[in-house]
């Protein structure tokens, strides 16, 4: 094969997005953690600094959603075909790219799906990453929004079962969020070397890797 192939896969307002909501999630986690168990836990020193932490988080966290919703939406309007799976995708590419995970990976195979621009998620990772971006996050942000119980949502807490309820759900949300989390991390490191998926996210990007390359056939 010769020398790799460079795709430009993360375009500039992605990767800001990206690593901005990483950062912020994170955050949000430590935070929360000691938020919610602070008996055990004071990485950020008083209980007040906690929350005025973890609530400004929040607001990077939902600035920087409203800039992937705003390029993918607007200015690239690709949001539908990179995030959606298709029937195809769900009948046959699920069931090929958990086979990759699961087994073939650990045996030397190549990675079944070949990124393009306009393709770049496997059906999995289309799978989650819409489950995350248009279920998950919304339904934290709005959780958390109502929990901060200012004046005119207070009703509305009352309305939706009370605080107790709330705080519960809101933390069972973000406990799936660090499941994906974890998950996500572990699979961004499966490339051909640990950093090899990381590093794109960061420049823009990819090395093709071996296999049928959709633009340059061998
Ligand atoms: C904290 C460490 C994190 C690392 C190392 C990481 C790594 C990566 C990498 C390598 C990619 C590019 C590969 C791909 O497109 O799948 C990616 C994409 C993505 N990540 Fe993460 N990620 C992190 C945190 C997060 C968090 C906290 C979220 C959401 C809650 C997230 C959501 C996404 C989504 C939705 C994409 C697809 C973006 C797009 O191209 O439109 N990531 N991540």
């Amino acid at each position: 094969m010769n020398s790799p192939h460079k795709i430009y896969l993360q375009p500039t307002p992605v990767r800001i997005w990206h690593w901005l909501n990483a950062f912020g999630i994170v955050t949000l986690t430590a935070t929360g953690a000691q938020i919610r168990f602070p008996e055990y836990i004071a990485l950020f020193g008083s209980y007040k600094s906690a929350i005025l932490l973890h609530n400004t988080a929040g607001l990077v966290v939902a600035a920087s959603f409203s800039l992937w919703f705003f390029y993918y939406g607007l200015v690239a309007r690709t949001m539908g075909k990179i995030y959606i799976p298709t029937k195809d995708d769900l009948q046959v590419g699920l069931l090929r790219q958990a086979k990759f995970y699961l087994l073939t990976y650990f045996l030397g195979w190549p990675n079944p799906h070949h990124p393009t621009p306009d393709n770049k998620f496997n059906p999995m990772q289309k799978s989650a990453y819409m489950a995350i971006m248009f279920v998950l996050m919304p339904l934290v942000a709005l959780s958390g929004i109502l929990l901060t119980n200012v004046s005119p949502l207070r009703e509305l807490v009352i309305l939706v079962g009370g605080l107790k309820i709330l705080v519960a759900v809101h933390f069972l949300l973000a406990c799936c969020l660090i499941a994906f989390l974890f998950t996500h991390v572990y699979l961004a490191t499966l490339g051909k070397t640990p950093m090899a998926y990381i590093k794109p996210m960061w420049t823009g990007w990819e090395d093709e890797e071996p296999g049928e390359h959709p633009h340059h056939p061998a």
